[in-house]
């Protein structure tokens, strides 16, 4: 007898199914991609994955969809973002075009603690209304899980104003948001000549608040020359642990600041940036199983031209993940796409392995590998269908391929298909 679902995508090419669904090409390398491929779908979650004339005679389904042969991907992950503040700082971009530094703009005054200036004027309701568009866009590029850490707050209140926006963000819009708590993000103004008491700030009232009101899943440090030393970012990230938040950290971004040895001391989910990452650190990532994490879309943004060394972690056999840091200072790329792209061109990934940074290895970096990132059975019906065949023609295009169709828990939410 035949298993009723709600929805049957018949027909497509479909990027990372369940690896048993694959043959071996010519190469002996496997290709992972299903060919005249169908997805069952039921109760927002994947039933079943398969060849079209297997699951056609296994499953009645209420709606189908024909694919013809178009690429479906898992919905995309990303998993670091400071999509929450107010105010803009093209003022700034101007500066660096003139020849400013990112660095410089920081010590001056202005950097992060302008956002936080900007940030901490605005409501809740302000920062939900200026939030709220950002992730619609990215929705419609394609990302269906987006991390959002907090940190332009940087007082009791006003990072959980942030929190709470983040939360909202989650309930209100389509996408699926994952929220950390990133107190330590800089010093602010009041703090520059007390960093000890801004650390007894986030350590001793932010962070049993964030952890009582369940404000967030992790915690995340800025652990840099200038802002947070590996010292103070272990204390930040052991107390965040200790009271139940899983600990990621920026690091090695601008220098090697030897976060990437905090990460595997501590045992972060994600160690991210990563662009000054030593050999010692990329030991450690891979003995402690930390996600690196790579935003080449800031190097691009901040006219750099030395990029995180993707080839050389992949070679040690680490899952990286790609995202897009989209922030209002070092990276407002909001396309996933365009950061796949930039990850290809400028660090020498293949398609495929980009694709996989925004996908598999972007949900290994929030803890969703049970759920989502692959197209398999039990896993949620999260994913993205294009106008292309192979995964090289969404890359080829770069923020140009906008999906035809973004689905999330069974439902289409996104894409330009969905708006007739
Ligand atoms: O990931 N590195 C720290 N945070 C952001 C920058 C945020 C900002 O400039 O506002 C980043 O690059
Ligand atoms: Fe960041």
């Amino acid at each position: 007898m035949s298993e009723r679902v709600e929805l049957l995508l018949e027909g497509g090419s479909l990027l990372f199914p369940d690896p048993t669904l694959l043959s071996p090409d010519r190469q002996g390398r496997e290709e992972p991609l299903l060919r005249n491929g169908s997805v069952a779908l039921a109760d927002g979650k994947i039933v079943a994955v398969g060849p079209t004339d297997e699951l056609a005679g296994r499953f009645v389904a209420a709606e189908k969809l024909a694919l013809n042969g178009r690429l479906v991907t898992p919905g995309l992950v990303d998993s670091h973002t400071h999509l929450v503040f107010a105010g803009d700082r093209s003022a700034e971009f101007a500066q660096r075009c003139a020849g400013a530094s990112y660095e410089e703009i920081a010590a001056a005054g202005g950097g992060i603690r302008a956002s936080v200036r900007a940030t901490r004027q605005a409501s809740e309701e302000e920062l939900y209304a200026l939030a709220a568009p950002r992730v619609r866009r990215m929705l419609d590029f394609g990302s269906t899980t987006i991390e959002i850490k907090s940190g332009y707050g940087l007082y009791l209140e006003t990072e959980l104003r942030m929190l709470r926006v983040i939360r909202r963000l989650d309930r209100e819009t389509p996408a699926r948001v994952v929220a950390t708590f990133c107190g330590a993000h800089e010093i602010p103004d009041e703090f520059q000549s007390d960093r000890g008491g801004f650390l007894d700030l986030v350590c001793e009232s932010m962070i049993p608040r964030v952890v009582e009101e369940e404000l967030a899943e992790f915690c995340d440090v800025f652990c840099e020359h200038g802002v947070f030393t590996p010292d103070e970012s272990e204390r930040v990230l052991n107390v965040g642990r200790e009271a139940g938040l899983r600990p990621k950290i920026h690091a090695d971004e601008l220098a090697a600041s030897g976060g990437s040895e905090v990460a595997a001391k501590v045992g972060a989910v994600s160690a991210d940036h990563l662009m000054h990452i030593t050999d010692e650190g990329i030991a450690g990532l891979k003995e402690r199983g930390v996600v690196p994490t790579l935003l080449p879309g800031t190097t691009f943004y901040l006219g750099k031209h030395h990029y995180a060394p993707a080839r050389r972690l992949l070679d040690a056999g680490l899952p990286v993940a790609i995202a897009t840091d989209r922030n209002p200072g070092s990276c407002t790329i909001e396309s996933l796409p365009f950061v796949a792209g930039l990850a290809c061109l400028s660090m020498g990934l293949t398609p495929v392995e980009a694709l996989r940074g925004t996908t598999e290895h972007g949900a290994r970096a929030l803890g969703r590998e049970g759920s989502r990132g692959r197209l398999a059975a039990g896993l949620d019906a999260d994913f993205v269908i294009w106008e292309a065949q192979r995964p090289e023609q969404v890359i080829y295009e770069f923020g140009n391929a906008t999906p035809r169709h973004v689905y999330v828990g069974g439902k289409c939410v996104g894409g330009w298909k969905s708006r007739g």
